[in-house]
């Protein structure tokens, strides 16, 4: 078995590298198709956030170049891959739980190669568990060296053992992986990898590692090649896109970033996330404002209301230094609208506290919020605070917390019945082929009667009917 290892330094040839191994997978899958007719297949799930997912567009990008075809259905696949979440307890669980079905699975088709990467493979508590009682799973890798999928493959291959590959930490970025993109007319970019904040109740900063940004280049030539595969909508991702650029060689703050991929011809759409209230700037303010291309909506998670909770969260704002900053947002673009993370439950968290949540709530009015309930992390500050809330408590203030919420939601979705505004359609609705959904430019979900053939493009509609988490329009 290999083992865990150290920070490595990988320069531009480990691309090279590594299209070799492709190369040489795809030659054994091409003689396979040869003799049996038949194509390889892999499964391909991505849990937890969009980095993940966009994580997961690579590693699939890798596995096509290596001649297997993506399946659906689980139970076709010669090879399966969860790109694996550990923000909250449960995503581990979910894992888990698969990978007991997984283990039935490979008694019936004992040639399946199962492989784990992602954050949840980052701690060695999981590792231990997997080594111990998973022994079934064939490839395990983390967050640093997604890139050398076709390179574990092949070990894997020749040594017919269970390949583990975890680092620790990583400097370098590797360019230009193959991609799948999931949808053709909208793509997500990462702008920066890891996270330097160390909110106290947050692993991640644990998986995923220190602040690396990517050079204004390396972005703009991404963008420039996506808008010419006509890519018309692009969503930034980092941890926090606030602090961009603050680690470069030559530094640019993210405000600049923006202005210059608003410049880019064929792109009409620039979403990003996630903010952190700490950092935003008049200046970032400013670009929002002057760039028509940048959607006029901002995801700033809260977390929680009451000023002391957000000290222990180690969040470094004040509930009083957030509204603050909402009121200035709203002034400079009175028509956008803000969405947020709420953490129910942190350690010490009292009535009053949770009330100064829904104040908060109150105050903003967020046209969506992502709830959660607290999750213990092992090896974060907040793990081993006093007074855990219980869990009946938290399930009650959870309740309490949507009944406050929804309504908010449904009186800011009122004000858009009647206007018209441009819709980017995404895809049918799930439950009837002639409704098309599609997100406004302040990130509503709208849902209207269109032929498929609109996919893709920006449609005018009209607002005519509020279904709080959702809208229903008309063409115009
Ligand atoms: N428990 C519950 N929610 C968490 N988040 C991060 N860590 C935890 C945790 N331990 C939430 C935060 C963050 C979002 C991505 O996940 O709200 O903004
Ligand atoms: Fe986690 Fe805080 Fe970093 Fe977000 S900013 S990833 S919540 S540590």
């Amino acid at each position: 078995m290999s083992d865990t290892r150290k920070e490595m330094a990988v320069d531009t040839s480990e691309l090279t590298r590594q299209l070799e191994y492709m190369h040489h997978i795809r030659q054994l899958n091409d003689e396979y198709t040869m003799k049996t007719g038949n194509k390889k297949k892999y499964y391909s799930l991505a849990m937890g956030c969009q980095m993940n997912a966009h994580d997961s567009e690579k590693l699939e990008g890798m596995l096509d170049e290596m001649g297997y075809v993506k399946t659906d259905v689980e139970t076709e696949a010669d090879f399966v891959i969860y790109n694996t979440c550990c923000v909250r307890e449960n995503a581990e669980q979910k894992v888990y739980g698969k990978l007991g079905w997984l283990k039935h699975y490979k008694k019936d088709k004992p040639d399946t190669v199962i492989a784990l990467c992602g954050c949840m493979m980052q701690q060695d508590t999981v590792l231990k568990t997997l080594r111990e009682k998973y022994r079934h799973v064939d490839i395990v890798f983390g967050t640093f060296n997604l890139y050398k999928l076709p390179e574990l493959m092949k070990t894997r291959m020749e040594s017919g053992e269970t390949v583990y590959d975890i680092w620790q930490e990583h400097e370098e970025i590797v360019e230009d992986l193959p991609s799948i993109r999931h949808f053709p007319y909208k793509a997500s970019v990462n702008i920066m990898f890891g996270c330097n904040n160390f909110c106290s109740y947050c692993i991640v900063p644990y998986v995923r590692g220190r602040e690396r940004s990517r050079t204004p280049e390396d972005i703009l030539a991404e963008v420039k090649k996506l808008a010419a595969d006509g890519v018309k909508e692009i969503m930034l991702l980092g941890q926090n896109v606030n602090s961009y650029g603050k680690s470069l060689d030559e530094p640019v703050s993210f405000a600049k970033l923006l202005r210059l991929l608003n410049e880019i011809e064929g792109i009409e759409r620039i979403r990003f996330m996630t903010s952190h209230p700490k950092d935003l700037s008049d200046e970032l303010i400013e670009a929002m404002k002057d760039c028509h291309k940048i959607c006029k909506h901002l995801h700033l998670p809260v977390q929680a209301g009451s000023s002391e909770i957000l000290r222990r969260m180690n969040r470094h704002y004040t509930k009083e230094s957030y509204l603050e900053t909402v009121e200035k947002v709203k002034e400079a673009m009175p028509e956008i609208t803000l969405s947020t993370d709420i953490i129910v439950g942190f350690p010490g968290e009292t009535e009053e506290d949770f009330q100064e949540t829904l104040d908060v709530i109150r105050k903003v009015g967020y046209s969506t919020a992502y709830t959660f309930i607290y999750s213990k992390r092992t090896g974060t500050p907040a793990a081993t605070m006093e007074n855990q809330v219980s869990e009946d408590v938290i399930k009650d203030r959870f309740d309490r917390l949507l009944n406050v919420l929804n309504p908010i939601i449904h009186e800011l979705n009122e004000k858009m019945v009647g206007k018209v505004v441009m819709v980017l359609a995404e895809e049918t609705s799930k439950n009837n082929e002639a409704v098309l959904t599609g997100r406004a430019d302040n990130n509503a979900l709208v849902h209207f009667e269109g032929n498929k053939d609109l996919i893709g493009q920006l449609v005018p509609v009209r607002i005519i009917e509020n279904k709080t988490f959702y809208l229903i329009a008309e063409r115009v």
